[in-house]
């Protein structure tokens, strides 16, 4: 299984490197910035779910690993911008310096900017998909994993920290991280214009291991390793006010809620039998990560 992590983590790298455009002229700054955030050294744990949930319907690789790809300049897009001093002010991510701090603040934004409409273009591109419909498809909810009912309004809810109830809280996190994370799973629905069980299945595991993920985000901001984790620790997200299922819970009974999930998260692949071995074995990779 965590072979089949680090092959992924190749091949989408891989096939970024290819996907994003290269300039020649003053604008290069800009690409070359892109190039910088999309292409460090992420955990493509998002690409890794669309490719591994795939097989669970025999789908060629190729559009797969473009939307992943798209999908992957959404997220590396996202943690540019929350890393700028106006949301989340961090000088680390990804073991490196943010991109405002190796290149700049404006840099940075439209770094940001083009990475998300970079997206777009992979996934309605021809060499996606033949049928104009799935292309449109893989776009539209994209666009709404994305946006304001997606990872942006849930960007929103957290940096006005308007939430002091776990409901509040669960909503927050499934917009913000919930939403590009479940995206990575309608990428092979789509693919496979796939029908109820299915799609109920996939998308309920989606939901638990995306809410447990941002939870173990959230505990590592307490207890993580700078140096292993890439970017800041130490209780920053408190310092900044912020409310999440730890500053309301307290470790252990975050911890506990992490563990409800990920058993429920596993019941849902049961419809999958042996075929969803991999997917179920990430469960606990994912969620006892140190990084
Ligand atoms: C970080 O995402 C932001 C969250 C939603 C928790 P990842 O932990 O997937 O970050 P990378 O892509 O591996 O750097
Ligand atoms: C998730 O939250 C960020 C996004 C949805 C972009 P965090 O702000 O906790 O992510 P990290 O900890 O900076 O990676
Ligand atoms: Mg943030
Ligand atoms: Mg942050
Ligand atoms: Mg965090």
């Amino acid at each position: 299984m965590l072979d089949r992590v680090a092959e992924v983590a190749d091949l989408v790298t891989v096939a970024l490197d290819e996907l994003l455009p290269r300039a020649d002229g003053p604008e290069s700054r800009l690409t070359e910035a892109m190039r910088y955030a999309a292409l460090g050294p992420g955990k493509r744990l998002r690409p890794f779910f669309a490719l591994e949930a795939s097989r669970l319907f025999d789908l060629e690789e190729r559009p797969v690993l473009r939307a992943a790809c798209a999908l992957e300049c959404v997220h590396a897009y996202s943690l540019v911008h929350d890393d700028l001093p106006c949301m989340d002010d961090d000088d680390l991510r990804r073991g490196r310096p943010t991109l405002h701090r190796a290149y700049d603040e404006a840099t940075a934004v439209l770094a940001g900017d083009a990475l998300q409409t970079a997206a777009f273009d992979i996934l309605l591109d021809e060499d996606t998909h033949d049928d104009p419909a799935i292309r449109c498809e893989l776009a539209a909810r994209l666009s709404l994993a994305s946006g304001a009912r997606g990872m942006a309004g849930g960007q929103m809810i957290d940096l006005l920290g308007v939430r002091d109830d776990l409901g509040g809280v669960a909503r927050m996190q499934r917009l913000k991280t919930g939403a590009l994370f479940a995206y990575a799973f309608e990428i092979p629905l789509i693919l496979a214009q796939a029908g109820e069980t299915p799609s109920h299945a996939l998308l309920s595991f989606a939901h638990d291991v995306g809410l447990a993920y941002q939870i173990v985000d959230d505990l590592l901001d307490v207890e993580g390793d700078p140096e292993a984790l890439g970017k800041a620790a130490g209780g920053k997200d408190a310092a900044l006010g912020k409310t999440n299922f730890v500053t309301l819970l307290g470790v252990d009974q975050a911890r506990t809620r992490v563990a409800h999930l990920a058993d429920q998260a596993r019941s849902h692949l049961e419809v999958f039998g042996h075929d969803a071995e991999i997917l179920r074995a990430s469960v606990d990779h994912v969620l006892t990560r140190s990084r």
